[in-house]
């Protein structure tokens, strides 16, 4: 074996020493020698990212900077082929690690350049690369993979991941779907840029996240190319692909709008779709600049039962209504830009695009606020809207679930109403500004409020996030 580039075959050999004493100790004092070492050997990067809700999204031990994918897709043999290049960051010595992957076939990992081992088990696919990478180092890993993706249920029920549909495929990720596509560090704590580079038959549209580079046609297929710039959630990752009418135009904002529409859903998403600039205008006024440069909507023809804010280009299953529009343009600022560091937070994310919705009827001629808080307020203490607070849902199966958006909602009024106006907009937009293309947590969100207004709200955060049952009016 010859010594990689730029290490002298010296220090090579000491190294080959101390692994050879740790291999005559048992692994627990292995582990401390290793700990107490100054280059130590390095150890296994963690299998999840440590979210009790979803214990093996994302992985320990590095970041991903940028994920490069290419992907081509035959619609009729619902095949995929896949090449994703990560450019990563060892944040510890790392002996091995893993990527989120499920179903697919892989066939070649290398790390910068040489083929590392590799194996499945569940959703993980674990890398041991042919040197411990040290903390600090900056590697690329490439996989190659194949096969016919397969959505995942979440413990809601609901279908997450690569969905095929008639046309297409239907490519939504929240929370655990990333790894249905494409080997990820899948953890909203972990944010990324991407060039997604998608070929599928021609005729057919592959739409993803942020501007697209360009688009080419040969042999019967087209490959789009599509790149986001700003860091990017694994679950807002879009490759959706489909018999698509596109229409594309800039803003008076200088933001670039690309809509893609499934033509069974044209003309009901038409009137809806064309509201897009003034809302995300609106928004802007009431969260401070948009987020990201580029911006649009996907409107598939697919029973899903839901939609998803994909970074700059939300995906619907159907023609939106004006709300859902609203609800998912909100996300850009509060989920996407601002994300989660735990799923436990999700009410960051459901109440606040949700009351986006109420302040835009507000002030658009439909039901105040309050109005809405009422209506929600008056359900009697045994209906759903009260089955657990918002800031603490138990687990994965209830993010999605009524209190998060609607209680979420109603605790952010509260909110407003002891504050004031004026200091709960100041409130909104100094959190999109402080925490943008980062995260934020209710703890960060709480403090910030109270700083801003200079009013205690501890009691109730507690009272509208973290107590059981119907709360009583302050
Ligand atoms: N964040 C989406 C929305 O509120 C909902 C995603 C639901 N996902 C799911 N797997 N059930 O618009
Ligand atoms: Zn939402």
């Amino acid at each position: 074996m010859t010594p990689p580039p730029g290490q002298p075959a010296r220090r090579r050999t000491g190294v080959l020493r101390r692994e050879a004493v740790l291999a005559a100790v048992p692994a627990a004092v292995a582990a401390l020698l290793g700990a107490a070492a100054p280059a130590a050997p390095g150890t296994a990067g963690a299998p999840g990212a440590g979210d009790p809700y979803f214990p093996l999204s994302g992985n320990g031990g590095y970041h991903v900077r940028h994920y490069d994918l290419t992907l081509r897709y035959d619609t009729s043999a619902r095949h995929l082929d896949g090449t994703a290049v990560l450019a990563a960051r060892a944040t510890q010595n790392l002996s091995r690690f893993d990527l989120d992957l499920t179903g697919l076939k892989v066939t070649r990992v290398t790390v910068d350049g040489a083929p590392a081992a590799f194996r499945r088990t569940g959703q993980e696919l674990v890398v041991t690369p042919r040197h411990t990478l040290h903390t600090g180092r900056e590697f690329h890993i490439t996989v190659a993979y194949h096969g016919t993706p397969k959505p995942v249920t979440d413990p809601d029920g609901s279908a997450d991941g690569w969905i095929p549909t008639d046309d297409g495929a239907f490519v939504a990720g929240e929370p655990q779907g990333a790894m249905t596509w494409f080997p990820a560090n899948a953890h909203p704590e972990d944010k990324s840029s991407y060039d997604i580079t998608i070929t599928v038959p021609q005729g057919r549209t592959a739409v993803s996240n942020g501007v697209l580079l360009g688009q080419r046609t040969a042999h019967g297929r087209t490959t789009f190319r599509w790149r986001e710039t700003q860091p990017m959630a694994a679950y807002l990752a879009t490759a959706t692909v489909g018999k698509f009418k596109v229409e594309q135009y800039t803003t008076r904002d200088g933001i670039r709008v690309y809509n893609a529409v499934d033509p069974r859903e044209a003309s009901a998403a038409a009137p809806v779709l064309k509201k897009l600039p003034s809302v995300l205008a609106w928004e802007s006024t009431l969260f401070g600049p948009y987020p990201f440069r580029s911006a649009g909507s996907v409107v598939d023809h697919a029973n899903v039962g839901y939609a998803l804010e994909t970074q700059t280009r939300p995906l619907y299953d159907s023609a939106p209504d004006l709300g859902t529009l609203v609800h998912e343009s909100a996300h850009q600022w509060f989920g996407d830009s601002v994300s989660l560091t735990a799923w436990k937070d999700i009410w960051l994310n459901e109440g606040f695009a949700t009351y986006a919705e109420w302040l835009y009827a507000e002030q658009h001629g439909g039901d105040s606020a309050q109005k809405t808080f009422d209506a929600l307020y008056a359900r009697g203490a045994g209906d759903h809207l009260w089955a657990f607070p918002p800031g603490d849902p138990g687990s994965g199966a209830h993010i999605f679930d009524t209190p998060v958006y609607a209680r979420g909602a109603m605790a952010l009024h509260e909110v407003r109403r002891a504050v004031g106006d004026r200091d709960f907009f100041r409130i909104l937009r100094a959190w999109s500004a402080g925490h943008r293309y980062g995260h934020g947590t209710t703890a960060q969100f709480e403090r910030l409020a109270e700083k801003v207004s200079g009013k205690r709200l501890d009691g109730l955060f507690h009272t509208w996030l973290f107590t059981k049952g119907k709360p009583n009016r302050a």
